[in-house]
Protein backbone atom coordinates (compact mmCIF):
# COMPACT_ATOMS: atom_id res chain seq x y z
CA UNK A 1 0.00 0.00 0.00
CA UNK A 2 2.56 1.92 -0.26
CA UNK A 3 1.92 5.17 -2.48
CA UNK A 4 4.73 4.25 -4.83
CA UNK A 5 2.64 0.51 -4.97
CA UNK A 6 -0.38 2.11 -5.64
CA UNK A 7 0.92 4.71 -8.74
CA UNK A 8 2.20 1.72 -10.62
CA UNK A 9 -0.72 0.12 -9.96
CA UNK A 10 -2.75 3.23 -11.41
CA UNK A 11 -0.71 3.29 -14.32
CA UNK A 12 -1.24 -0.59 -15.25
CA UNK A 13 -4.96 0.27 -15.12
CA UNK A 14 -5.85 -0.75 -11.31
CA UNK A 15 -9.77 -0.59 -11.05
CA UNK A 16 -9.16 -1.75 -7.22
CA UNK A 17 -6.01 -1.88 -4.69
CA UNK A 18 -6.23 -4.09 -1.42
CA UNK A 19 -3.29 -4.11 1.15
CA UNK A 20 -1.39 -8.04 0.65
CA UNK A 21 -2.44 -9.33 3.69
CA UNK A 22 -6.57 -8.86 2.89
CA UNK A 23 -8.03 -11.90 3.71
CA UNK A 24 -9.24 -14.07 0.92
CA UNK A 25 -12.88 -13.31 1.50
CA UNK A 26 -12.75 -9.60 1.46
CA UNK A 27 -10.58 -10.09 -1.93
CA UNK A 28 -13.68 -12.74 -3.09
CA UNK A 29 -15.92 -9.86 -2.20
CA UNK A 30 -14.15 -7.44 -4.17
CA UNK A 31 -14.10 -9.37 -7.29
CA UNK A 32 -17.32 -10.33 -6.94
CA UNK A 33 -18.71 -6.61 -6.72
CA UNK A 34 -16.22 -5.61 -9.59
CA UNK A 35 -17.86 -8.74 -11.53
CA UNK A 36 -21.12 -7.16 -11.04
CA UNK A 37 -21.97 -10.09 -8.69
CA UNK A 38 -22.24 -8.17 -5.90
CA UNK A 39 -24.72 -5.22 -5.32
CA UNK A 40 -24.70 -2.77 -3.01
CA UNK A 41 -26.12 -4.05 -0.39
CA UNK A 42 -29.60 -5.61 0.28
CA UNK A 43 -31.18 -9.25 1.19
CA UNK A 44 -29.19 -10.98 -2.03
CA UNK A 45 -26.23 -9.91 -1.45
CA UNK A 46 -25.47 -12.23 1.43
CA UNK A 47 -26.65 -14.83 -0.42
CA UNK A 48 -24.56 -13.60 -3.80
CA UNK A 49 -21.46 -13.46 -1.06
CA UNK A 50 -22.06 -17.09 -0.70
CA UNK A 51 -22.04 -17.84 -4.30
CA UNK A 52 -19.14 -16.25 -5.26
CA UNK A 53 -17.03 -17.81 -2.33
CA UNK A 54 -18.64 -21.37 -2.87
CA UNK A 55 -17.32 -20.88 -6.65
CA UNK A 56 -13.99 -19.88 -5.88
CA UNK A 57 -13.98 -23.02 -3.32
CA UNK A 58 -15.24 -24.95 -6.18
CA UNK A 59 -12.39 -23.58 -8.32
CA UNK A 60 -10.16 -24.75 -6.18
CA UNK A 61 -10.89 -28.31 -5.48
CA UNK A 62 -11.28 -28.54 -9.34
CA UNK A 63 -7.93 -27.17 -10.15
CA UNK A 64 -6.98 -30.08 -7.13
CA UNK A 65 -8.42 -32.68 -8.30
CA UNK A 66 -7.35 -32.37 -11.79
CA UNK A 67 -3.75 -31.90 -10.79
CA UNK A 68 -3.48 -34.88 -8.49
CA UNK A 69 -2.76 -32.67 -5.64
CA UNK A 70 -4.66 -33.37 -2.07
CA UNK A 71 -8.57 -31.56 -2.33
CA UNK A 72 -8.31 -28.48 -0.25
CA UNK A 73 -10.74 -29.69 2.38
CA UNK A 74 -11.03 -25.96 4.40
CA UNK A 75 -12.39 -24.83 0.58
CA UNK A 76 -14.73 -27.72 0.54
CA UNK A 77 -15.78 -27.16 4.50
CA UNK A 78 -16.34 -23.51 3.29
CA UNK A 79 -18.44 -24.07 0.16
CA UNK A 80 -20.87 -26.50 2.05
CA UNK A 81 -21.51 -23.89 4.70
CA UNK A 82 -22.45 -21.32 2.31
CA UNK A 83 -24.60 -23.46 0.74
CA UNK A 84 -26.31 -24.49 3.26
CA UNK A 85 -26.68 -20.96 5.02
CA UNK A 86 -28.06 -20.32 1.24
CA UNK A 87 -30.46 -23.10 1.48
CA UNK A 88 -31.17 -21.61 4.78
CA UNK A 89 -32.38 -18.44 3.45
CA UNK A 90 -34.93 -20.42 1.45
CA UNK A 91 -33.73 -18.67 -1.62
CA UNK A 92 -32.80 -21.46 -3.75
CA UNK A 93 -34.42 -19.24 -6.88
CA UNK A 94 -31.57 -16.53 -6.28
CA UNK A 95 -29.05 -19.10 -5.97
CA UNK A 96 -30.73 -20.99 -9.21
CA UNK A 97 -30.36 -17.70 -10.91
CA UNK A 98 -26.71 -17.02 -10.38
CA UNK A 99 -26.07 -20.23 -11.43
CA UNK A 100 -26.82 -19.60 -14.89
CA UNK A 101 -24.56 -17.27 -15.03
CA UNK A 102 -21.92 -19.45 -14.64
CA UNK A 103 -20.35 -19.77 -17.83
CA UNK A 104 -18.45 -23.12 -17.35
CA UNK A 105 -20.59 -26.31 -17.12
CA UNK A 106 -18.68 -28.50 -14.62
CA UNK A 107 -18.88 -25.30 -11.76
CA UNK A 108 -22.63 -24.74 -12.86
CA UNK A 109 -23.44 -28.72 -12.37
CA UNK A 110 -21.76 -28.68 -9.35
CA UNK A 111 -23.67 -25.23 -7.72
CA UNK A 112 -26.66 -26.16 -9.19
CA UNK A 113 -26.88 -30.04 -7.82
CA UNK A 114 -25.23 -28.96 -4.35
CA UNK A 115 -27.72 -26.18 -4.05
CA UNK A 116 -30.48 -28.31 -4.87
CA UNK A 117 -29.36 -31.11 -2.11
CA UNK A 118 -29.12 -28.72 0.47
CA UNK A 119 -32.63 -27.42 -0.17
CA UNK A 120 -34.06 -31.04 -0.33
CA UNK A 121 -32.50 -32.33 2.99
CA UNK A 122 -33.48 -28.85 4.64
CA UNK A 123 -37.23 -29.57 3.26
CA UNK A 124 -37.01 -33.17 4.99
CA UNK A 125 -35.80 -31.94 7.95
CA UNK A 126 -32.16 -32.82 8.64
CA UNK A 127 -30.30 -31.60 11.48
CA UNK A 128 -26.85 -29.62 10.63
CA UNK A 129 -24.65 -32.78 10.82
CA UNK A 130 -26.62 -34.88 8.16
CA UNK A 131 -26.86 -31.25 6.13
CA UNK A 132 -23.32 -30.64 5.90
CA UNK A 133 -22.23 -34.44 4.85
CA UNK A 134 -25.68 -34.62 2.52
CA UNK A 135 -23.98 -31.10 0.93
CA UNK A 136 -20.51 -32.05 1.18
CA UNK A 137 -21.29 -35.65 -1.01
CA UNK A 138 -23.06 -33.28 -3.53
CA UNK A 139 -19.68 -30.65 -3.54
CA UNK A 140 -18.07 -34.17 -4.41
CA UNK A 141 -20.33 -36.05 -6.21
CA UNK A 142 -18.29 -35.51 -9.73
CA UNK A 143 -15.30 -34.92 -8.48
CA UNK A 144 -13.39 -38.39 -10.69
CA UNK A 145 -15.09 -35.81 -13.76
CA UNK A 146 -11.66 -33.88 -12.87
CA UNK A 147 -9.40 -36.81 -13.94
CA UNK A 148 -11.62 -37.27 -17.52
CA UNK A 149 -9.68 -35.96 -20.48
CA UNK A 150 -11.78 -32.54 -21.40
CA UNK A 151 -12.12 -33.61 -25.37
CA UNK A 152 -14.68 -36.26 -24.15
CA UNK A 153 -16.31 -34.51 -20.90
CA UNK A 154 -16.73 -31.49 -23.00
CA UNK A 155 -17.15 -32.74 -26.48
CA UNK A 156 -20.87 -31.52 -28.10
CA UNK A 157 -22.83 -34.00 -28.97
CA UNK A 158 -23.31 -37.63 -28.43
CA UNK A 159 -20.27 -39.58 -26.98
CA UNK A 160 -19.86 -42.95 -28.62
CA UNK A 161 -20.04 -45.92 -26.49
CA UNK A 162 -15.79 -45.91 -25.98
CA UNK A 163 -16.23 -42.19 -24.72
CA UNK A 164 -19.17 -43.22 -22.72
CA UNK A 165 -17.44 -45.84 -21.31
CA UNK A 166 -14.52 -43.53 -19.71
CA UNK A 167 -16.95 -41.04 -18.62
CA UNK A 168 -18.70 -43.78 -16.59
CA UNK A 169 -15.65 -43.98 -14.46
CA UNK A 170 -15.96 -41.05 -12.93
CA UNK A 171 -17.33 -42.74 -9.61
CA UNK A 172 -15.22 -45.47 -9.18
CA UNK A 173 -12.05 -42.64 -9.79
CA UNK A 174 -13.70 -39.75 -7.68
CA UNK A 175 -14.30 -42.32 -4.69
CA UNK A 176 -11.01 -43.94 -4.83
CA UNK A 177 -9.37 -40.13 -4.46
CA UNK A 178 -11.22 -39.96 -1.69
CA UNK A 179 -10.41 -43.01 -0.16
CA UNK A 180 -6.74 -42.50 -0.90
CA UNK A 181 -6.95 -38.89 0.86
CA UNK A 182 -8.63 -40.15 3.51
CA UNK A 183 -11.10 -38.23 6.26
CA UNK A 184 -14.12 -38.29 4.29
CA UNK A 185 -17.08 -39.92 5.77
CA UNK A 186 -18.59 -43.22 4.74
CA UNK A 187 -21.75 -41.07 3.73
CA UNK A 188 -19.77 -39.26 1.20
CA UNK A 189 -17.75 -42.26 -0.65
CA UNK A 190 -21.12 -43.90 -0.84
CA UNK A 191 -22.74 -40.94 -3.09
CA UNK A 192 -19.87 -40.08 -4.65
CA UNK A 193 -19.48 -43.91 -5.85
CA UNK A 194 -23.12 -44.64 -6.15
CA UNK A 195 -25.03 -41.28 -7.55
CA UNK A 196 -25.34 -43.15 -10.89
CA UNK A 197 -26.67 -45.98 -9.47
CA UNK A 198 -30.48 -47.11 -10.15
CA UNK A 199 -32.78 -48.71 -7.85
CA UNK A 200 -33.58 -51.70 -10.16
CA UNK A 201 -29.67 -52.54 -10.63
CA UNK A 202 -29.55 -50.74 -14.32
CA UNK A 203 -26.79 -48.02 -13.16
CA UNK A 204 -23.31 -48.48 -13.04
CA UNK A 205 -20.49 -48.36 -11.91
CA UNK A 206 -21.30 -52.07 -9.99
CA UNK A 207 -25.22 -52.25 -11.18
CA UNK A 208 -26.12 -52.67 -7.31
CA UNK A 209 -30.11 -52.46 -6.64
CA UNK A 210 -32.37 -50.93 -4.10
CA UNK A 211 -30.92 -53.09 -1.35
CA UNK A 212 -27.38 -51.23 -1.51
CA UNK A 213 -28.36 -47.76 -2.01
CA UNK A 214 -29.22 -45.36 0.89
CA UNK A 215 -31.79 -42.90 1.52
CA UNK A 216 -28.69 -40.52 1.26
CA UNK A 217 -27.59 -41.17 -2.18
CA UNK A 218 -30.64 -41.74 -3.67
CA UNK A 219 -31.57 -38.14 -2.81
CA UNK A 220 -28.14 -37.37 -4.65
CA UNK A 221 -29.49 -39.37 -7.59
CA UNK A 222 -32.38 -37.59 -8.14
CA UNK A 223 -31.24 -34.17 -7.86
CA UNK A 224 -28.17 -34.95 -10.15
CA UNK A 225 -30.34 -36.48 -13.09
CA UNK A 226 -32.57 -33.40 -12.07
CA UNK A 227 -29.86 -30.72 -12.70
CA UNK A 228 -28.70 -32.44 -15.71
CA UNK A 229 -32.00 -32.35 -17.25
CA UNK A 230 -32.98 -28.35 -16.55
CA UNK A 231 -29.12 -27.63 -17.37
CA UNK A 232 -28.48 -26.02 -20.79
CA UNK A 233 -25.83 -27.98 -22.75
CA UNK A 234 -24.61 -27.39 -26.04
CA UNK A 235 -26.16 -30.41 -27.34
CA UNK A 236 -29.65 -29.95 -25.42
CA UNK A 237 -32.42 -27.58 -24.64
CA UNK A 238 -32.83 -27.17 -21.05
CA UNK A 239 -36.29 -28.68 -19.71
CA UNK A 240 -38.90 -26.83 -17.88
CA UNK A 241 -38.83 -27.47 -13.73
CA UNK A 242 -41.96 -29.51 -14.63
CA UNK A 243 -40.83 -31.35 -17.57
CA UNK A 244 -37.81 -32.76 -16.03
CA UNK A 245 -40.13 -34.09 -12.89
CA UNK A 246 -42.13 -35.19 -15.20
CA UNK A 247 -39.16 -37.03 -16.82
CA UNK A 248 -38.12 -38.38 -13.17
CA UNK A 249 -41.30 -39.54 -12.52
CA UNK A 250 -41.26 -41.45 -16.13
CA UNK A 251 -38.31 -43.49 -14.63
CA UNK A 252 -40.32 -45.48 -12.75
CA UNK A 253 -38.61 -48.34 -10.28
CA UNK A 254 -35.52 -46.85 -11.32
CA UNK A 255 -35.95 -43.99 -8.57
CA UNK A 256 -37.06 -43.68 -4.94
CA UNK A 257 -40.64 -43.16 -5.91
CA UNK A 258 -41.71 -41.41 -1.88
CA UNK A 259 -38.12 -38.90 -2.15
CA UNK A 260 -38.66 -37.59 -5.44
CA UNK A 261 -42.60 -36.82 -4.40
CA UNK A 262 -40.75 -34.94 -1.71
CA UNK A 263 -37.94 -33.22 -4.09
CA UNK A 264 -41.30 -31.96 -6.09
CA UNK A 265 -42.34 -29.70 -3.25
CA UNK A 266 -38.41 -28.68 -3.47
CA UNK A 267 -38.59 -28.01 -7.31
CA UNK A 268 -41.93 -26.86 -8.56
CA UNK A 269 -43.82 -25.09 -5.26
CA UNK A 270 -41.05 -21.73 -6.17
CA UNK A 271 -40.99 -19.14 -8.90
CA UNK A 272 -38.26 -22.12 -9.61
CA UNK A 273 -41.19 -23.02 -12.19
CA UNK A 274 -40.99 -19.23 -13.22
CA UNK A 275 -37.34 -19.29 -13.92
CA UNK A 276 -38.21 -23.02 -15.87
CA UNK A 277 -40.99 -21.14 -18.02
CA UNK A 278 -38.91 -18.43 -19.48
CA UNK A 279 -35.99 -20.84 -20.38
CA UNK A 280 -38.74 -24.08 -21.52
CA UNK A 281 -38.05 -25.39 -24.86
CA UNK A 282 -39.27 -28.73 -26.60
CA UNK A 283 -37.27 -31.74 -24.44
CA UNK A 284 -35.23 -34.58 -25.55
CA UNK A 285 -36.54 -37.45 -25.04
CA UNK A 286 -32.68 -39.11 -24.33
CA UNK A 287 -32.64 -36.83 -22.18
CA UNK A 288 -32.41 -38.64 -18.74
CA UNK A 289 -30.01 -40.90 -20.36
CA UNK A 290 -27.81 -38.18 -20.62
CA UNK A 291 -28.14 -37.41 -17.04
CA UNK A 292 -24.57 -36.85 -15.99
FE1 LIG B 1 -21.76 -38.14 -11.92
FE1 LIG C 1 -23.43 -35.02 -11.57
Amino acid sequence: MSPRSQMQANALGAQAILPAETPPSALLDKVGAMLGLLRDSGPETVLQRRFVRASAAFAGLLEAAGSDGPLPVQAINDSVEAINRAADDGNLDTWLDMVWQHDDATYQHCLLVSGLVAAFARKLGFGESDRQLMTTAAVLHDVGKARIPLDILRKPGRLTPAERAVICQHPQIGHDMLVAQGGFAPAVLAAVLSHHEMLDGSGYPHGIGADRIPDPVRMITICDIYAALIERRSYKAPMSPEEAFATLIGMGDKLDRDLLRAFGNVVLNSSVARLGKMMARPAASAAAEDAA
